[in-house]
């Protein structure tokens, strides 16, 4: 067994249906595939209806199972709430939303306008708001279950430079789903989040490390485990936390960044870059 092998029984998420925003690419797409193996009915939501439909096509024909593409700017909430329509139309119920989809680019705050931080912040946290009234108020009103699970990023708790409406937008996304993991826990309404360190995708790189960036600044650098993260490994958790092993994890955010935000924290954790000389010299030092 590896960490590129899935995690859970076969029939984890029987019978459930999942809405997962972004899921057409990158982490969203990958995650849509595990659950599909694992049973679940997978609803698909993002823009570009052309990339959704292929999507869906090669998720079928690669996981099995059936996927639904809707196409939906989730920043709009009169759009949210006709996908939301029309996938309890298709699928019949919805058991877990999935807050993965964002927007983000690399910048130097000083040269973002109000438009450039409202654009980030429309989609991140008030795509995540949207989508979270719509399904939460849908459970509540029929007296359902329902499971949040919401991406975010470390950065959410320790905020970052350069990615500033990103950072903020996603300490709120972290804050909503600690408040309802309170608030609609009386209605059987769990909320989680994941927190990802860096996991390859072209969505991400392309924006946060365009040119040569991503060779200047190597993100594998920065893990202490030496590496980036794995799909696999992002899927095996998120369907753990979509799935009913996880009923008693409420409120929670996980962390899967091979030790990368604390390697930061650390006081004296860049004396990594100390050589093994200097370190024997001290220490000969210190014995005499
Ligand atoms: C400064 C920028 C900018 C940049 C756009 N803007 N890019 N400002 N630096 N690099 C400004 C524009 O000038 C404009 O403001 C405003 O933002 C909106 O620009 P638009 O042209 O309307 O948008 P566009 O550039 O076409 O699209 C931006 C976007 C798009 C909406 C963010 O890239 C997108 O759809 N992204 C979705 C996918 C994505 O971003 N995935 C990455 C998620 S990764 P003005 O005032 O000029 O009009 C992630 C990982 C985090 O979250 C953690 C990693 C470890
Ligand atoms: P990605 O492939 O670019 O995914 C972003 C998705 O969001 C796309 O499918 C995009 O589809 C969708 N989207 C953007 N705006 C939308 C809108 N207004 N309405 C509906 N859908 C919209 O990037 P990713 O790397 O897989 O990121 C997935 C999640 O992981 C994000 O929440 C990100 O913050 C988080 N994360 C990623 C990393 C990493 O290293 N990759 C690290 C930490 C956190 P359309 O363009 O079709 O709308």
């Amino acid at each position: 067994m590896k960490y590129t092998d899935g995690m859970l029984r076969k029939d984890a998420l029987s019978g459930q249906v999942i809405l997962v925003t972004g899921g057409g690419t990158g982490l969203g797409k990958s995650m849509s595939g595990y659950f599909l193996d694992l049973g679940a009915k997978v609803v698909i939501v993002s823009r570009k209806r052309e990339v959704l439909e292929e999507a869906a096509t090669e998720l079928m024909e690669r996981h099995g199972g059936e996927v639904i593409p809707l196409a939906c700017d989730i920043s709009n909430a009169e759009e949210v709430e006709r996908m939301f329509e029309k996938t309890i139309e298709r699928a019949g119920k919805v058991d877990s939303v999935l807050n993965n989809a964002a927007a983000n680019f690399i910048s130097p705050t000083e040269r973002l306008s109000t438009r450039a931080f409202r654009v980030i912040v429309d989609i991140v946290l008030m795509g995540t708001v949207n989508m979270t009234l719509t399904a939460g108020k849908y459970w509540i009103a029929n007296g359902l279950p329902g499971n949040f699970l919401n991406i975010v990023t470390t950065y959410a708790s320790t905020g970052s430079g350069y990615v500033v409406p990103s950072a903020a937008a996603k300490a709120g996304v972290l804050a909503i789903t600690r408040s309802l993991a309170v608030e609609w826990a009386k209605y059987s309404i769990r909320s989680n989040a994941i927190a990802p360190g860096p996991f390859p995708t072209e969505g991400a790189w392309s924006r946060l490390l365009p040119g040569n960036l991503a060779e200047e600044f190597d993100p594998a650098k920065k893990v202490p485990v030496g590496r980036v993260g794995d799909h696999q490994e992002l899927a095996n958790l998120a369907a753990y936390l979509l799935s009913d092993f996880s009923a008693f994890i409420n409120g929670e955010v996980i962390t899967i960044d091979g030790g990368e935000w604390l390697k930061g924290a650390g006081e004296f954790n860049g004396f990594d870059a100390v050589p093994k000389a200097l370190w024997d010299k001290l220490d000969e030092r210190r014995k005499k």
